[in-house]
């Protein structure tokens, strides 16, 4: 009841961190972290899937399974790279003896893309630079037209957390080229990748332990990002309940595409829908732009492929509260498109609604804070999560079975949750604002 339409998750078990994301001969390949006999966090492997167009998937085998002594206790996040039309993926290789962990960072390759012969270790545990622990981990690699080049999540021995840099010639021997984040961020960064957007240069990283400050930071673990080494300012990427461990890869466009993981490491033993034997799902692909130093987030354009039945309306001027079922708008799975003119007020709709459950998004047009709400939104799930926002002229959500992406302004603000209602309906209450366009697209 509660699997995704156009989600990405597995039939049964868990998923987590998307890997080794590449367009490679002419596919689209995305990996992810996977346990494929329980709804715990363990026993991790590299569950594979490609596609032509970024929504229509095909399931390929397991591509990594934790069976060698360098990754025993769990293939970890990691990334790809082609070279000499071979694809390479680069992970860690978790191991715990006696409750000591080693870390690996170890090589695989393929030459169809589908079968993977490991390589193993290529920067041993012994390796490691002594300024840091063994949380050494998830390698992002890079090829800058001469050296390769891997970013990895760190901990210094003070215990706090940064990202180290590692290049190579060959991607056998690595050489370590020191900190690229000088603060403490928390007490462990996971999931680093930089991208360059023209002339600038974004890191993406995951810090744990940084402490909520007010609407910020609330999710057990953050995932954001700083521009051009500008550490003092962290953004966050997503300000729902469940995002986390992003990783980017470059489209056949050339543009910087995001998918994440749709949860955080909290183990929530009545997660709904562990009942049917799965649990979590990945993001749609997300274009990433970046304006004035803040990064945009658009769903792929290749959505559009997803849409089914659509109603538009034009010019929507509402009293009161409307329900769109009115208009023939309701459902579980749907793109749709709000667009508003010079809005001057409060304004809220409700979505996954019914006589129970309502999930809330909310504009206070005076403070300029934009609110998601599942205080009664379904089965389990609570809370409310906000962003400032000082305008509001468009809302994009994607609605699936357990999962919704809600898209501010073209992508200025994102809201990533998981929401467990069988509520159909969509309630707008604009209270005397005009909206110039509603589209509705049927997934
Ligand atoms: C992030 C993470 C990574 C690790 C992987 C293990 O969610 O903790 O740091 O490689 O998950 O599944």
């Amino acid at each position: 009841m509660w699997e995704n339409k156009f989600h990405i998750s597995p039939k049964k078990g868990l998923l987590n961190d998307p890997n080794g994301l590449i367009f490679y001969k002419e596919e689209y390949h995305v990996f992810y972290q996977y346990n494929p006999t329980s709804c715990e966090h363990r026993n991790k492997h590299w569950a594979h899937l490609k596609s032509k167009n970024l929504v229509d998937w095909e399931e390929l085998p397991i591509a990594l399974s934790p069976t060698d002594w360098f990754d025993k206790d769990g293939c970890y996040s990691g990334s790809s790279i082609e070279k000499d039309g071979k694809l390479y993926l680069i992970y860690t290789g978790n191991v715990k003896n006696n409750g000591i962990r080693e870390s690996y960072q170890c090589l695989a390759v393929s030459e169809d893309g589908i079968n993977f012969k490991k390589l193993g270790p290529v920067i041993f545990d012994k390796d490691i630079p002594k300024n840091y622990t063994r949380h050494f981990r998830d390698p992002k690699i890079s090829f800058d037209g001469k050296k390769y080049w891997i970013v990895l999540g760190a901990q210094r021995l003070d215990l706090t957390g940064t990202v180290i840099k590692y290049s190579s010639i060959d991607l056998i021997n690595w050489n370590f080229e020191g900190e690229i984040l000088k603060e403490d961020f928390g007490y462990m960064c996971e999931c680093p990748d930089e991208i360059s957007f023209d002339k600038d240069k974004a890191l993406l990283f995951c810090p744990q332990g940084l402490e909520a400050k007010g609407i910020l930071y609330n999710n057990l673990f953050q995932s954001g990002y700083i521009i051009n080494g500008d550490e003092k300012n962290f953004c966050e990427l997503d300000r729902g309940f469940e995002f986390y461990a992003p990783q980017t890869f470059k489209d056949k466009n050339g543009n910087n595409i995001l998918f994440g993981w749709v949860g955080v490491a909290e183990e929530l033993k009545d997660f709904p829908s562990v009942v049917e034997g799965w649990i979590h799902n990945l993001t749609i692909p997300r274009k990433l732009i970046l304006k004035d130093n803040k990064i945009f987030q658009q769903p792929h354009e290749n959505l559009k492929f997803l849409r089914k039945k659509s109603i538009i309306l034009n010019n929507f001027f509402v009293k009161e509260k409307v329900n769109l079922k009115d208009c023939s708008i309701s459902g579980k799975t749907y793109e749709l498109i709000i667009n508003f003119e010079n809005l001057n007020k409060d304004f809220s709709i409700e979505i996954k609604s019914n006589r129970d459950n309502r999930t809330l998004l909310e504009y206070d047009y005076l403070n300029k804070i934009f609110t998601l709400n599942r205080e009664n939104s379904g089965e389990n799930l609570k809370g409310v999560r906000k962003c400032i926002l000082t305008t509001l002229s468009k809302i994009h959500i994607f609605s699936d079975n357990s999962c919704v992406e809600i898209f501010l302004n073209d992508g200025e603000e994102v809201f990533t949750a998981n929401i467990f209602s069988e509520g159909e309906e969509i309630i707008l209450d604009n209270q005397n604002a005009s909206i110039s366009s509603i589209e509705f697209y049927e997934i």
